[in-house]
């Protein structure tokens, strides 16, 4: 398969939005107009519960695990990663939502799974001793992605670094509204943990 179909592939797979499907087609809800607003895993615990949470959080990582892995699938030299950041580009910026969509969290944490799953264990413990130790999924995201970009680098694999870097500032970024929350102490703590 061609590259550009690959990432074209990627991106229409990035592009699938599970919490707005499953709460829309299961819940009768729009989780666009429900907590924060946003599409991703956390507020679809927010407003529609853990199992669901939990199912939104999976198929959001799938995305980035399937784009990763479609190299490998297709027989192409290029790397799942940077395949991986169009599923990404696709979660954050959806072609079915006038290109908007969700924070990146799952769908990145699914291609580092694919990518390394060493980097990707070292992440997830980040994520969640943050989260334990303050209770913010958005700052415990960040962080997590800022220590995924630095031991990213000890890998010593110059394209996982760099894509590893573009996906940090797509979270941070995406996070803005977050980190202005969590200054004026208005961000929602988790309540479960
Ligand atoms: O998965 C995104 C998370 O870090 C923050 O989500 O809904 O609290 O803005 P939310």
């Amino acid at each position: 398969m061609s590259t550009i179909f690959m990432f074209v592939l990627a991106y229409l797979i990035g592009s699938i939005s599970p919490g707005l499907m499953i709460g829309k087609t299961l819940f009768n809800k729009d989780i666009r107009n429900y907590g924060s607003g946003n599409l991703g895993a956390t507020n679809t615990f927010r407003v529609l519960g853990k199992k669901a949470g939990i199912v939104v959080t999976l198929l959001d990582m799938s995305k980035g695990v399937i784009a990763a892995l479609l190299p490998f699938i297709f027989h192409n030299e290029v790397h799942g990663i940077i395949v991986g950041l169009f599923a990404v580009l696709g979660h954050v910026f959806s072609i079915f939502l006038k290109f908007k969509g969700g924070k990146a969290v799952a769908t990145s944490a699914g291609v580092v799974l694919a990518v390394n799953p060493i980097l990707f264990i070292g992440t997830a413990v980040t994520f969640f001793s943050v989260l334990y130790a303050f209770k913010y999924v958005s700052l415990a995201s960040m962080i997590a992605s800022i220590i995924n970009f630095i031991a990213a680098i000890a890998f010593g694999d110059w394209i996982v670094t760099l894509i590893s870097f573009i996906i940090m500032v797509i979270i941070i970024v995406r996070h803005h509204t977050n980190i202005s929350r969590i200054m004026k102490h208005e961000e929602p703590k988790i309540k479960w943990m």
